[in-house]
């Protein structure tokens, strides 16, 4: 039986990357996928699959998007906050600009995107909000200042937000990748950290988007039906160190 059949889920960041991978796996599953990005789909949509243009740090638009998915769709049952960006800045050097863009994307969006979509998850009785942090949202390297501030505060509001709405039937967890072979991975400049960090990950390799993918399935299906309030890590061993 398919893990997901039926069920509506929004993924933003979907065009690419962690987020195409967990789209693909959710249809695979069975899910009525909403694809939401800035950017059009870098391949072609698959059967179920429907793209939406997103800025997630657009308030109005996140309400806009969870009323036309309501009347078109029907009651999303997953939200994947999955959008993000990356800054290398030291805390010296991070511009106030460079700060507040990334806070808008990997912290706004996550709080506009709960808020859009938990009044009708809560009305219908349950949800699953599945959140992509880091993890650089509990661990640390040098620089990328703003990047690491704004991850830590995905884990933490994930763990409010699962105690908020417990009792109303909704489960909220932050998964934290360590390096996924990703565009934001292989186009970034500073590849010397991200080798650092392969070379200290106890597995010794990056991951396939797919592995980090299955993670989320996880979290998102009613396989984690009693679990809520986590941090999931899909780092190879990086942080059991
Ligand atoms: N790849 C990694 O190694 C890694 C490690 C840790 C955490 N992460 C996190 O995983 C998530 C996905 O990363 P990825 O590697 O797939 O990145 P990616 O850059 O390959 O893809 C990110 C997607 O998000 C979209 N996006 C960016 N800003 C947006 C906005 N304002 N509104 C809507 N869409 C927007 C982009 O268009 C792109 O399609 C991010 O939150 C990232 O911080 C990635």
């Amino acid at each position: 039986m398919p893990k997901l059949e039926g069920k509506i889920a929004i993924v933003t960041g979907a065009s690419r990357g962690i987020g195409r991978a967990v789209c693909d796996r959710f249809s695979d599953e069975g899910a009525i996928v909403v694809m939401c990005d800035r950017n059009e789909p870098d391949a072609a949509l698959l059967h179920r699959q429907h793209f939406r243009r997103l800025d997630v740090t657009q308030q109005d638009d996140w309400q806009a998007l969870a009323q036309e998915v309501s009347s078109t769709f029907g009651t999303a049952r997953i939200l994947v906050n999955n959008a993000g960006i990356v800054d290398y800045a030291p805390i010296i050097e991070v511009t106030p600009d460079a700060w507040k863009r990334i806070m808008s994307v990997n912290v706004d969006g996550v709080l506009f995107g709960m808020q859009a979509f938990l009044p009708q998850m809560i009305a219908a009785g349950g949800g699953a909000i599945v959140n992509v942090s880091s993890i650089w949202g509990s661990v640390a390297v040098p620089g990328a200042a703003a990047y690491h501030a704004s991850k830590g505060a995905v884990r933490t509001l994930s763990k409010n937000a699962a105690m908020t709405y417990a009792r109303q039937g909704i489960r909220v967890n932050s998964i934290h990748p360590g390096i996924i072979a990703t565009p934001h991975v292989v186009d970034v400049q500073e590849r010397s950290i991200t080798d650092a960090v392969i070379a200290k990950t106890p597995m010794g390799r990056m991951a396939d988007p797919r592995e980090l993918a299955n993670g989320v399935l996880f979290l998102a299906s009613d396989e984690s039906s009693f679990v809520t309030g986590i941090e999931l890590y899909v780092d190879g061993g990086y942080t059991a160190q």
